[in-house]
């Protein structure tokens, strides 16, 4: 979407001062699903495509490349916020939810939220990987998440270049960010029409809040 500098200027002031980046609509090649997405020059990428009117699901993609992890907080910090992280194993892409009340390693968060991933837009190759996904239950009204009626609302992102110590645990230790940061993403953009479509891209759901694709 294009921002109006109306828009642009009360989200930039709610931001803190380390924080940048707005979205745009990404079409993600493999799965034809158009993500509103926060795209960083590290090569990470959060993307999101959220129905006509939301309610606790959305559609998800995430991109980091090398053997690090990728994270999103859907509640813009770190603190008591719920966190997304997903890294490649091999040829398998591994994910988590994870929440924290102190900075340091987060371990997994547990709630009736569950991931599936969407099988074409889910691969590791030599120059990224890639993580498409349907996320059930995944925005909730405890704060810990942005509402489902948010039109903007700050997204925070996290990226590191090394391996999570045990990469083909989903519960993995994960060692600290190299970079992170915030940015203004437009849930109104995010909203599609062709949203039950995208969702039906995902296989059944997953009984485990994590994802294993080969
Ligand atoms: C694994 C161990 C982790 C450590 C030791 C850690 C530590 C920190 C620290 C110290 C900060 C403050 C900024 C700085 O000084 O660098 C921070 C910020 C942040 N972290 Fe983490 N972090 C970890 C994992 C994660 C994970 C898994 C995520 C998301 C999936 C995440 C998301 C963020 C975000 C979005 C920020 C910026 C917003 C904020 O300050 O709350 N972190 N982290």
């Amino acid at each position: 979407m294009r921002f109006s500098l109306s828009t642009v200027l009360p989200l930039a002031m709610a931001i803190s001062a380390s924080a940048q980046g707005t979205t745009s609509v990404y079409t993600e090649p493999k799965t034809g699903i158009a993500f509103e997405t926060y795209m960083d020059p590290t090569g990470y990428a959060f993307g999101i495509a959220l129905p006509t009117t939301p309610s606790t699901d959305f559609v998800g993609l995430l991109v980091g490349k090398g053997k690090g992890w990728a994270g999103v907080s859907l509640g813009g910090s770190m603190i008591n916020k719920l966190l997304i992280a997903a890294w490649p194993s091999g040829t398998s892409l591994i994910s988590t939810f994870r929440e924290t009340p102190r900075i340091g390693n987060p371990p997994e968060a547990n709630g009736s939220y569950t991931m599936t991933p969407i099988a074409a837009g889910t691969y590791t190759n030599a120059t990224h990987w890639s993580y498409a996904f349907l996320c059930k239950g995944c925005i909730l009204a405890d704060g810990t998440t942005f509402a489902s009626n948010a039109s903007t609302d700050v997204l925070g992102w996290a990226f590191a270049t090394a391996a999570p110590t045990m990469p083909a645990a989903h519960g993995s230790a994960l060692p600290k960010h190299s970079t992170q940061g915030n940015y203004g993403m437009s849930f109104s953009a995010a909203r599609t029409a062709k949203y039950a479509t995208y969702a039906a891209l995902a296989g059944a759901p997953a009984t485990t809040p994590r994802a294993f694709n080969a």
